[in-house]
């Protein structure tokens, strides 16, 4: 008989969780304003919110934190780390900051202004909330198959090129550049082909424009071009993961992510006069250019996270998780963005939760049924986070209601996934029953989501 496929870790430090009773839930829930981000996590027994900043480091990582060089300029920790950006990226120059939306912040003060127009595939929220706000415009152009869950297409995070040539013939004065999200995140941790990487960065060329990666999951995105594109299969993660980069001007890096650690973030760069302006925007919101923003153990940490990242075992055993939990709620016939992307599940809500109306939001409605029925936290990635149109203040309903069910790398295992497989199954073994949804009490103007405040409808 064949062995069974196991995870490439051992463990040494466990964290104690609580589970808890259904009358505690129903209480904690109300006081949280049926807004799963107000609850404690000590309230929260399985946390699928996110798989940023959420994973546990190795022990080389840890041992690295205990060689931090804390010195405000030129620390020993910044060297190691760009030492390590230049060996998986390729890139010569990088300012740290303290997460990926300070990466956004900082390098978007240099490139955008009012009136831009930035193309890419599906912009992840913070990246379009940094784009709106200087008063510009995030265009996706992801291919439509992204929005048919059942479909199952291996590249979900591939942008349209050709909708892409018309936005450019049509507006290239007004693009100062074009982001890539690899994995795309909206989408369902979509990954991008190496085939969609080079007709953009094609595209790119042809109208002089930068292309910038969001590098959040890059090292799930060159997993998935490993097992599932055509001439890869005999390639190693990192020259995956090196000609991917190859093709990019520029990269915004959530480290929380496919960094392995807990806070971080950098911005890569090619061309030196780039890299010189953004200098002074890093010093100005994040920190002198040798640190901005991280401390010199976390630099350290991230230096091996970047390299961890890319080895194949580890990798086989996060998206073989993530595999797991999805072929649990497909075999219930629960409905799944398909094939099952790199850092999540995404549930589609819409096609789970019929009765409820849109306006009461749907995927929110059930991140809260999940949350009563067995103490787990997901994330709504739906009209809630899609919030109101900037300019006629109406809720933009997105094409999908997704609830996403974030795996933190190397911490929960598959007995985990059989929990929250079978809380689902309870919840849709009684979907028609839940007919109703929530309503706003209070929000924000911007990015809502984070802090609403939401009542039975
Ligand atoms: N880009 C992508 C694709 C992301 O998923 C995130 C964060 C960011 C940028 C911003 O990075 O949080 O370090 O400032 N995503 C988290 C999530 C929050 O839960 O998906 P950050």
């Amino acid at each position: 008989m064949e062995l069974p496929f196991a995870e490439s870790f051992k463990i040494k430090m466990v964290e104690p969780i609580y589970s808890s009773t259904p009358e505690e839930r129903t209480q904690w829930i109300r006081e949280a304003r049926y807004n799963i981000f107000n609850l404690k996590s000590r309230q929260v027994y399985i946390d699928m919110l996110t798989d940023s900043g959420t994973s546990a480091m190795s022990q080389q990582q840890w041992a690295e934190m205990m060689l931090g060089d804390e010195s405000y300029a030129g620390a020993s920790s910044f060297y190691k780390l760009k030492e390590s950006i230049q060996e998986v990226f390729g890139f010569e120059h990088f300012l740290p900051v303290h997460q990926g939306r300070a990466a956004e912040n900082v390098l978007f003060s240099v490139l955008i202004k009012k009136g831009d127009i930035v193309p890419g595939n599906a912009h992840f929220d913070t990246t379009k909330g940094h784009i709106e706000y200087r008063q510009a415009t995030a265009l996706d152009c992801t291919i439509q198959e992204a929005n048919n869950t059942n479909l199952i297409h291996p590249f979900k995070g591939n942008v349209d090129t050709n909708i892409l040539k018309n936005v450019l013939e049509k507006y290239a004065d007004h693009i100062p550049l074009i982001i890539l999200t690899l994995t795309c995140n909206s989408t369902g941790g979509q990954p991008v082909s190496m085939q969609n990487i080079k007709k953009v960065r094609a595209l790119a060329d042809e109208y002089s424009i930068p292309l910038v990666y969001d590098a959040a999951r890059f090292a799930e995105n060159a997993y998935f071009i490993k097992v599932r594109e055509d001439g890869y299969q005999e390639k190693t993660i990192p020259e995956i993961v090196a000609e991917m980069f190859s093709y990019a001007d520029a990269m915004t890096m959530s480290a929380k992510k496919d960094g392995i650690v807990n806070m971080g973030g950098f911005i890569g760069f090619r061309d030196r006069e780039m890299y010189e302006k953004a200098t002074t925007y890093n010093i100005m919101f994040e920190g002198y250019i040798t640190y901005g923003g991280m401390a010199g153990r976390d630099m350290n940490a991230l230096a091996c996270g970047l390299r961890e990242a890319t080895v194949f075992d580890y990798l086989e055993t996060r998206i073989r998780q993530t595999e797991y939990l999805a072929g649990k709620l497909l075999d219930q016939g629960i409905p799944v963005q398909q094939p099952t992307g790199g850092h999540a599940v995404y549930v589609d809500a819409s096609l789970f939760l019929t009765k409820v109306p849109r306006e009461e939001f749907i995927a929110q409605t059930l991140a809260v049924e999940l949350y009563l029925e067995g103490g787990i936290r997901a994330a709504e990635i739906g009209t809630l986070m899609a919030d109101r149109d900037p300019q006629t203040r109406e809720n933009r309903y997105p094409e999908k209601e997704y609830l996403r069910l974030a795996i933190p790398r190397r911490v929960y295992t598959n007995n985990h996934m059989d929990v929250i497989a079978v809380a689902l199954g309870n919840i849709y073994n009684r979907r028609d029953k839940i007919t109703s949804g929530y309503k706003i009490l209070k929000e924000a103007p911007i990015m809502r989501h984070f802090t609403v405040e939401l009542t039975p409808a």
